[in-house]
């Protein structure tokens, strides 16, 4: 497997659905992400998805290692033309409410978070995490947004993740057949991203501040290297993340 383009892309198609109407499964791939912004056959077109059941180099945020193990569920959209990265940060928090609600459902369990940026949280355990990049030589025009999902993975794979991570076996101690869950979530996707372009991303906010991750509560934030002590309030209208700190309201944006 290269990193340049899926060997073996096994191809599903969904016409009902405005993105994700092309899936691309693939049995091992580096990243996705990567696989997918450098595309240099042109391969995928805007709101493909790109599956794969294990990744070599799978990254997060902060070029942090996305340790993924056959079992757990990878895959990224693509979306082209994009105006501006930070315009479509709000499609990005709902991706990750997608995956929270996809979560909640099959479990029949409320107590799944959102811990800003954009992961997803059960209880104090991470489960799931979503990494945004751009193509530098697109200049933020062409976007991959990578969803990375603990289902039956197992997780001492995952020891080296900063946040105590969880997988969706672990908690309801059955598998999950990562291809149904692929196809709820994205089916969630489409729906919200009709929404987001039809301009009615604020109609979730109670939604998403109700699942809000620490809300109200000391929160320890690390970007990076860096850590900073916030207390959670609110998203905003515009996708960020409406805090106090020091006493004083900061936003703070991705
Ligand atoms: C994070 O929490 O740091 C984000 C993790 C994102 C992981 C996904 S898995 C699919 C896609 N390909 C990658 O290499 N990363 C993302």
């Amino acid at each position: 497997m290269t990193d340049q383009s899926p060997s073996d892309p096994e191809l599903f198609t969904f016409p009902h659905r405005q993105i994700a109407k092309r899936v691309f499964k693939t049995r091992e791939i580096t990243s996705t992400n990567d696989v997918m912004l450098k595309d240099p056959e042109k391969l995928f077109h805007s709101g493909d998805v790109l599956w794969s059941l294990r990744q070599s180099k799978g990254r997060g945020r902060y070029d942090r290692v996305w340790n993924s193990p056959q079992g757990g569920l990878y895959f990224s959209i693509l979306f082209e033309d994009i105006p501006r990265l930070s315009a479509f940060y709000p499609y990005v928090l709902l991706c990750a409410l997608a995956i929270r609600n996809v979560l909640a459902d099959r479990t029949r369990e409320d107590f799944f978070t959102i811990k800003w940026p954009n992961d997803v949280y059960a209880d104090y355990h991470k489960i799931a995490g979503i990494l945004i990049q751009s193509h530098t030589a697109y200049q933020g025009s062409r976007a991959v947004i990578g969803m990375g999902i603990n289902l039956n993975n197992p997780m001492q794979h995952l020891s080296n993740l900063r946040s105590p991570a969880i997988s969706l076996y672990e908690l309801t101690g059955n598998p999950t057949e990562p291809e149904s869950f692929l196809e709820d979530l994205l089916d969630r996707a489409d729906a919200y991203y009709r929404d987001f372009i039809h301009l009615r991303f604020s109609h979730y906010l109670p939604e998403l501040n109700r699942v809000l991750y620490s809300k109200d509560k000391s929160l320890i934030l690390t970007e990076g290297k860096h850590q900073r002590i916030v207390i959670p309030r609110e998203f905003t209208k515009d996708g960020y993340l409406k805090c106090e700190e020091d006493g004083e309201t900061v936003i703070l944006m991705v």
